[in-house]
C-alpha cells in the first residue's frame, strides 16, 4: 500500500457518547462547540463528512448536460487548508458554490467519488468548481482515498461524522485516533446520534488513551490511538 493520510474521528459529543445537539442551549456546550470547530480546522489538511450529514437536499436541474459524455479522470481543485472532502460515492450531491464556509475559513470541497457517478453530475461540478477524486468503481475504496489525499499533500484527514461513515473507516481498521470534545451533559435519549454505528452488527475495537485535557466550561478533550 501506498502511504496514505492518517484518520483523526473528531467529534462533539455528551457524556453519554450522542449528538450534542439536545444541548444545544447549554452555554458550557456552545463553548465546546467553539473548540470543537477549532480543532477540526487545525488537526489535518482537510476534514470531512460522510454524504448524510453534508446533504442539504439541494435541487439542481441537471437536463442541460443530457448526453455530454465526461471523462472520469480526478479533477482536485488546489486551493488553500484544509480542504473540506464530501464522501459522496454515487455523486448525489449538489452545490451552489465551491466552497463550505465553517467557521472563519471558506474550504474548497472535494467530492470522493467512484465511478459509479453520472457525466450530468460531473459537469455540475465542474460548472460550480467543486473538485473531486475518484477512489473506486462500484465501490468506494477507502484506502485508495486515503492514498490519494497523501499524494495531494493532505497528511491527516480529519473525519467529522456521522456515526455510519465513522464506523467504516473503524470496520477497516483505518482509524488512527479518536479526539473528542466531551461536554458535560446526558442526552437521556436510548437512540440518539452516536459517534460511530451503522445498521449492521460492529466488532469492538480497542484504543489507547493520548490525552485527558480539561479545556474549561466544564468541557473535556480526549484523545484516543490505536
Ligand atoms: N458531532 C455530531 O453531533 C455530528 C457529526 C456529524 C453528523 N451528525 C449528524 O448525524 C446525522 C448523519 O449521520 P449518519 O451516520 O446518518 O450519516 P453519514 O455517516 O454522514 O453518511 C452516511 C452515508 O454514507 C454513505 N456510505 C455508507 N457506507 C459507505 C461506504 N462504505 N463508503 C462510502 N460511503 C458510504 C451512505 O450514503 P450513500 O448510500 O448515498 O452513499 C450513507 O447513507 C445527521 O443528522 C448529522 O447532523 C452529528
Amino acid at each position: 500500500m501506498a502511504e496514505r493520510a492518517k484518520v483523526i474521528v473528531h467529534m462533539f459529543v455528551t457524556i453519554d457518547g450522542k449528538s450534542t445537539e439536545y444541548l444545544e442551549k447549554s452555554k458550557d456546550a456552545r463553548f465546546g462547540g467553539v473548540v470543537y470547530d477549532q480543532f477540526v480546522l487545525t488537526l489535518g489538511e482537510a476534514w470531512g463528512c460522510g454524504r448524510a450529514t453534508f446533504d442539504s437536499h439541494k435541487k439542481v436541474d441537471l437536463s442541460k448536460y443530457a448526453d455530454k459524455p465526461h471523462e472520469k479522470k480526478d479533477s482536485f481543485k488546489e486551493g488553500n487548508t484544509p480542504y473540506c472532502i464530501a464522501i459522496d460515492r454515487y455523486g448525489k450531491l449538489r452545490y451552489s458554490k465551491p466552497t463550505m464556509h465553517y467557521g472563519p475559513s471558506d474550504c474548497q470541497i472535494i467530492e470522493a467519488l467512484t465511478e459509479n457517478v453520472s457525466p450530468e453530475v460531473l459537469h455540475h461540478y465542474d460548472e460550480i468548481g467543486v473538485g473531486y477524486i475518484f477512489c473506486g468503481k462500484d465501490d468506494f475504496d477507502m484506502e485508495l482515498f486515503l492514498e490519494k489525499l497523501y499524494a495531494h499533500g493532505i497528511k491527516t484527514f480529519v473525519l467529522c461524522g456521522g456515526a455510519n461513515i465513522n464506523q467504516e473507516f473503524m470496520k477497516k481498521d483505518l482509524v488512527d485516533e479518536i479526539s473528542l470534545i466531551m461536554v458535560p451533559g446526558v442526552s437521556g435519549t436510548r437512540n440518539g446520534i452516536t459517534s460511530f454505528g451503522s445498521e449492521e452488527p460492529g466488532e469492538p475495537k480497542l484504543f489507547k488513551l493520548k490525552e485527558v485535557k480539561d479545556i474549561g466550561h466544564n468541557c473535556v478533550r480526549l484523545r484516543y490511538t490505536k
